[in-house]
Parts: C-alpha cells; sequence; structure tokens
C-alpha cells in the first residue's frame, strides 16, 4: 500500500555509487574508449567526428512511469482521461509501476487494460521490488505477462513484450526462466549494480537508468548515460527524463531535492545528442516526489498522509504546462525533424524565495545516496524559467509585481524554428507575475502566474514549482531546416579540469560523450586555421584527455593545464574525474561527535546532523555488519535516523545513540 519503494532504492542505489568511486572507474573507461576512437581517426576526419549522434531508427519510443499503487479508485473512464493525455502528448506508452502483494492491482490492471484498449493506448509492467511485501515471486510474473502479453494493448518491442523493473538486481537470476516461460523483452532498471554488472548478468536485453537529476548546485551532465551506453555496446538504452524532484516525506524518510530550475529544457537537448533507443519521463503522477507531469488529481494524494508530508505541496501546483511542447521534442527525438504549427509558452518557478520561510528540514541532495548535502537554497535558484516552441524569434518579457526584469532568452534554436530558453532572478522581488513574449508588438502569448510572496503555507518553504501554459495562434506549419542526424554538437561543458577543453572543443563539432556534455547542436561551426600542432594529455592526466587534446591543441586551444605537445604517455585516474566530490571528514556536536565522524568519513554526512569538514573521493564504507540500524527512543528521529541507520549496519553502533534491535 504504503510506497517505500523509493527509501529502499536509495539505500540500494549506494553501492551503485561506491562502484562508480571505484578504482578503474567506469567513466574513466569510457572517456578512454572515445579519445582512443579520436585519436586513431584520420586528422581529416577529426575535425568533423561526431562522437554519438546517429540517425533515428523506426523503434524509438517515448514513455512515461505512471504508478498504479496510487490510482486503486480509478475506474475506465479516469484512465482513458489520462491515456488521452498522454496521446495529446505523443507519449508512446506508459511503463506501469506494480509492486508486489498489493491486493488492488488486479483490477487496476484490467480497468487499465479495457481504457487503454478503448482510446489505442500502449501499456508495459515495470514489476516495482521495492514495496512494502518486497520482491515479485517469479510465478506471478510468469502469469502477468502471460495474462496481459497477448493483449492488444501492450507494448511489443522486436515483436516482444517490453517488460521494465524498478530495481531487483538480486532477482536478476528469475529472469532466465522468465523469459523463457514468456518470450519478453527485458530492460530493467538495475541501478543498484554498475551499468557494466548489470551487462554481465548475460540476462538483459536493454538497461534503463535511474538518473535524470543533476547532483547539488550543478546543471545535468550525461555522465552516468554514457557509463550506460559504453557497457550496452548496440543493446537498447532507456534514458530518463525528469522535469523536478522534491520530497518531503518523513515517514519514508525522504526530505530532500534535487535541482530542477532548467532541467526540463536542458535535458531534452542531451535527448537530441544522445539520441538513445528509448526515453522515459519520470514520472507521470508521482506527486509526492513533485515529479509529475500529468493532471493534478484529487484521489491520489494518499501518500503526503502515509508519507507524513508537512502537507500537501502539489495542491494547486499544476504541471500539465510541461506536456504542452512534447509533442515536438517528441517528435524530433523519434524522427529528427517535427513541426510547429501552433506557437505557445511555458514558465515554471516556485512562489517564494527560497530563504523566505524555514526549510522544513529539506536538504539539497542526500546523504542516504552518499551525496554532499547542501542547503536547498543552494540548488535550487530563485528564477522564473521559460521556454516558448516557436517558428521564428520572439521578445520575452518577464515583470514581478509590475517590475520589469529584464528577461532574454539564454538559448535559442539553430535556424530560429524550436524551442527557446531562458532563465531570470526574481531575487529581491515579490508580487504578481506576467510573462509575455511579442513579435513586432504583437503579444504572441502570455502567462499571468500567481504571486511570489514572502510567506509560505504551514510556514515551511515549498520547493515544488507552479507551471503555466499559453499557447499562440496557429502558424503555416514550419520545420528545423536541419534535421536532428545533420546538426552537430554547437556548444557543451566539462567537469573540473575538463571545463575548457570540452567548452572549446563542443562548440566545434567534438563532443565526445564520455569526456564532455553537448547542450546545444546546430549546423557545424566554421573550424580555425588548424595549427598543425599534435597535443597530448601533460604527464600525469589520463586517457580520456588524448582525444581532446590532439583536436583541440591543433585548432589553436592547447590549456597547459591539460595538455602538451610532448606525448608523455598517460596514467589513468584511480577514481573517475567525472564523479563529483563526497564527503570524506566530518564532525557534530555533543551525542552525534562520533556518529558524524564515522559515517562523514565514508560520505554519509546529513546537512542537520554534522558539519562536513573535507571532501574528496568517496571512501569505501566498511563491510556490513546488520541489516538496519534504529534510533533509541527519546532521541531525535529526523537527527539521528540516517546517521543510525548507516553506522550500525557498517559495524558502529554507539549504544546512547543507536541499536540493531527494531523497536516495538
Ligand atoms: C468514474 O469516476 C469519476 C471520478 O473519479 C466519476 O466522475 C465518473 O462519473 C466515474 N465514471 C463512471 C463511468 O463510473
Ligand atoms: C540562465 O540565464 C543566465 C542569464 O541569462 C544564462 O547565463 C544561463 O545560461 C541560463 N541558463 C540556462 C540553462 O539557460
Ligand atoms: C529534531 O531536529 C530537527 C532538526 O534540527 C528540528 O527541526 C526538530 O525541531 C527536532 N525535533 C524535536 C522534537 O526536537
Amino acid at each position: 500500500m504504503s510506497r517505500l519503494f523509493f527509501l529502499s532504492f536509495f539505500i540500494t542505489f549506494l553501492t551503485f555509487h561506491i562502484s562508480y568511486a571505484s578504482p578503474l572507474s567506469v567513466h574513466a573507461k569510457i572517456a578512454a574508449r572515445h579519445a582512443e576512437e579520436i585519436a586513431s581517426a584520420p586528422r581529416s576526419l577529426v575535425s568533423s567526428a561526431r562522437a554519438t549522434t546517429v540517425c533515428p531508427t523506426n523503434s524509438k519510443a517515448a514513455f512515461a512511469h505512471f504508478l498504479v499503487g496510487n490510482v486503486p479508485t480509478w475506474n475506465i473512464s479516469d484512465w482513458e482521461n489520462d491515456f488521452r493525455f498522454a496521446q495529446e502528448a505523443h507519449i508512446d506508452a506508459f511503463s506501469l509501476n506494480i509492486v508486489a502483494g498489493d491486493s488492488r492491482t488486479a483490477t487496476s490492471l484490467s480497468y487499465a487494460f479495457t481504457a487503454a484498449n478503448s482510446v489505442g493506448f500502449k501499456l508495459f509492467f515495470s514489476f516495482d521490488y521495492t514495496g512494502t511485501a518486497g520482491a515479485w515471486l517469479e510465478a506471478d510474473i510468469i502469469s502477468l505477462i502471460t495474462a496481459y502479453g497477448p493483449n492488444g494493448a501492450y507494448y511489443q518491442y522486436n515483436g516482444k513484450p517490453l517488460i521494465s523493473t524498478f530495481e531487483g538486481a538480486a532477482y536478476a537470476s528469475d529472469w532466465t526462466a522468465i523469459k523463457a516461460a514468456t518470450g519478453c523483452f527485458l530492460i530493467p532498471d538495475w541501478s543498484s549494480l554498475t551499468p557494466e554488472a548489470a551487462v554481465a548478468t548475460g540476462v538483459i536485453d536493454g538497461l534503463l537508468s535511474w538518473s535524470p537529476w543533476p547532483w547539488g548546485d550543478l546543471d545535468m551532465d550525461t555522465h552516468i548515460d554514457a557509463a550506460f551506453m559504453q557497457y550496452l555496446g548496440t543493446l537498447p538504452y532507456m534514458m530518463t527524463v525528469s522535469p523536478w524532484f522534491y520530497a518531503n516525506l518523513p515517514g519514508y524518510d525522504k526530505n530532500w531535492i534535487w535541482r530542477g530550475d532548467d532541467l526540463w529544457y536542458d535535458r531534452w537537448e542531451e535527448v537530441m545528442f544522445v539520441q538513445p533507443e528509448f526515453v522515459q519521463i519520470l514520472s507521470w503522477n508521482d506527486f509526492g516526489e513533485s515529479h509529475y507531469i500529468g493532471p493534478l488529481d484529487d484521489n491520489q494524494y494518499g501518500e503526503f498522509d502515509v508519507g507524513g508530508a508537512p502537507y500537501n505541496y502539489a495542491l494547486n501546483m499544476p504541471h500539465d504546462g510541461w506536456r504542452l511542447f512534447l509533442p515536438y521534442v517528441i517528435d524530433l527525438y523519434k524522427t529528427g525533424t517535427a513541426s510547429v504549427t501552433e506557437e505557445g509558452l511555458v514558465a515554471w518557478y516556485r512562489l517564494s524565495p527560497g530563504t523566505a520561510c524555514p526549510t522544513g528540514g529539506t536538504s539539497g541532495n542526500t546523504a542516504v545516496q552518499y551525496q554532499l548535502e547542501f542547503e536547498p537554497y543552494e540548488v535550487a535558484e530563485d528564477k522564473i524559467f521559460f521556454s516558448a516552441l516557436l517558428g521564428s524569434s520572439t521578445t520575452v518579457t518577464v515583470t514581478v509585481g509590475g517590475v520589469d526584469l529584464g528577461a532574454a532568452w539564454s538559448s535559442t534554436p539553430a535556424g530560429g524554428v524550436g524551442i527557446y530558453h531562458g532563465n531570470v532572478s526574481f531575487t529581491g522581488k515579490t508580487g504578481a507575475v506576467e510573462i509575455m513574449i511579442s513579435r513586432s508588438g504583437n503579444i504572441v502569448a502570455s502567462i499571468s502566474g500567481p504571486s511570489i510572496t514572502d510567506t509560505c503555507t504551514g510556514n515551511i518553504e515549498n520547493w515544488n514549482a507552479w507551471v503555466g501554459q499559453s499557447t499562440g495562434s496557429t502558424i503555416a506549419a514550419v520545420s528545423p531546416s536541419l534535421a536532428v542526424c545533420d546538426q552537430v554538437c554547437t556548444a557543451g561543458k566539462g567537469t573540473g579540469n575538463f571545463e575548457g577543453l570540452c567548452s572549446f572543443t563542443c562548440a566545434l563539432g567534438y563532443c565526445p560523450i564520455g569526456a564532455c556534455t553537448c547542450t546545444a547542436m546546430g549546423s557545424q561551426a566554421p573550424l580555425p586555421t588548424a595549427t598543425g600542432v599534435q597535443g597530448y594529455p601533460i604527464a600525469g592526466e589520463g586517457s580520456a584527455y588524448i582525444g581532446l587534446c590532439s583536436f583541440a591543441c591543433n585548432y589553436g586551444f592547447c590549456p597547459p593545464a591539460a595538455c602538451g605537445t610532448v606525448d608523455v604517455g598517460t596514467t589513468e585516474p584511480t577514481s573517475s574525474p567525472f564523479d563529483p566530490p563526497a564527503c570524506t571528514a566530518g564532525s557534530g556536536v555533543g551525542n552525534l561527535g562520533g556518529l558524524c565522524s564515522f559515517s562523514c568519513g565514508f560520505g554519509v554526512c546529513p546537512i542537520n546532523a554534522c558539519t562536513c569538514t573535507a571532501t574528496g573521493v568517496l571512501a569505501t564504507a566498511p563491510a556490513v555488519t546488520a541489516d538496519a540500524g534504529y534510533v533509541v527512543s527519546g532521541l531525535n528521529e529526523t537527527l539521528y535516523s540516517v546517521l543510525c541507520n548507516f553506522a550500525c549496519t557498517h559495524g558502529y553502533c554507539p549504544e546512547a545513540a543507536c541499536t540493531t534491535t527494531k523497536p516495538s
């Protein structure tokens, strides 16, 4: 009944991060592979090398994740309504998340498939192994696939029923028999394993990566996507896309945000470059984690009560606007082109400045996933974000309380047709919000949004976003002049020492996904005159630099901190240069002292209980010695629970604060 799966997921996810930080990091290996490809390419080809983008295939599809456990009260027409919204958005199918042991699932599935057949929509199963009843039984999976796989509404890939999972990696071996019995095509989310280990199970037909949110105060990148694609080789990759993440559900030990902000725009740009076989939107109806794009629904708010939320932070916070441009971006992703027949405007923002009200104990990032924690207002920016789908440029104006904030587009589509995007700070401004786009003095579309105020419901900051939309009039159909597969990278970014190199080379069409993230595409920029200088990584650098130094030095940018002109060989890093820093030491006051100094050393340093005093490469935690740790009665659960759970399960369980005995 209750959805505990995200909590369990995050616990299993830890292993994923640990393995990422281990020697011979997967990222370093990928970067090396791409670097070698480029380094060995003839010089004349290097200039036009495009590391990953391929022309579209016919089997591409876009899905959305749907929590069946949220809708036990739905009848057939409720299902039909949401299926129609999804069809309007050009979503191909819902991935139906179902947990084991939920007696209401059978009826929900029967209604869902009846409704899908009546409106012509498709569905497939995502077996969630982290519900309260835990793992799925092999026999139950076989009987569900046998019952629904042949259904006309069941989504097929290569003539086989598509099946996904949410976790369940420990039961990988079950799938040999399940596949033999059902002939299904298996694309699980086993993010608790590295992609290398998931592929090595030998039973997968593709993989889904549950990682569409950026780290801390950074914008989204494609390092994890690159890792999955590297190990999948020619097997299909299902890339996830999400607009937002905020959960304050203490009952599920979930109280953090990940940066949303520009994410809905940024991540779709990344999809265009990465060109995965499949995209899955997270999600259609996860209101508790604020990443819904389906309609608000009074029948789906049970998890706010069960999870002990301070209040319902999805109420009156519609996200429908995030669907408005999906027909365009999904068509563009699937076919390489799309047409604009109706212009439109979408804008989103939080309703209070980040420091106006208490945080609600919410952190930016989560120590539960071994992440360095931030204050939430260091992660979510006080900005209004806006995107428009246009056939040609417009001006954009944003006012708050009647004050013009001086907004402008920061990203425009190559050739002028497509999605425009920008953001503007509202720091120090409160009042009514107006967003307007106009052309030659004529308003194309405008949004009047709720006021930004210094007060908050329940005096707790709502980190969820309000999303508004407005459509303009219809226009004669226009399409981008260049198909996506004929575009190259025109802007990109890198991490740390890669930043300068990636910015330079990605702008010139060379953006190896193993080392860089492409942020915009378009036609090939004119290349600078080749200097003939052969660049190499400097002493101590890894092979991820080979292709970048070779390309950049030849075109006149040879940053001495990364590249030189002498081949001194390479030294592979012992940790991935693409992993963000983790906490490596910390302290706490009083009773928290011992717990903080132990846990912070291994990346688990919750900001409301401990102070992180040093960061670096995540240290591998000591071996697991217990199943769980609990807070002794009388102490503050909020402060101690993450620490006791981590410390007690790894061999340090101070009696004054924690216990391995489950409280009765
Ligand atoms: C289905 O339920 C909705 C409320 O969720 C209700 O408005 C509608 O009348 C019901 N339809 C049928 C056919 O029972
Ligand atoms: C946000 O706006 C700033 C200022 O215009 C710009 O520099 C930045 O690139 C924008 N971010 C995105 C993701 O568009
Ligand atoms: C527990 O600690 C949190 C975080 O410091 C604090 O906000 C809360 O008031 C404390 N609860 C109690 C019951 O003292």
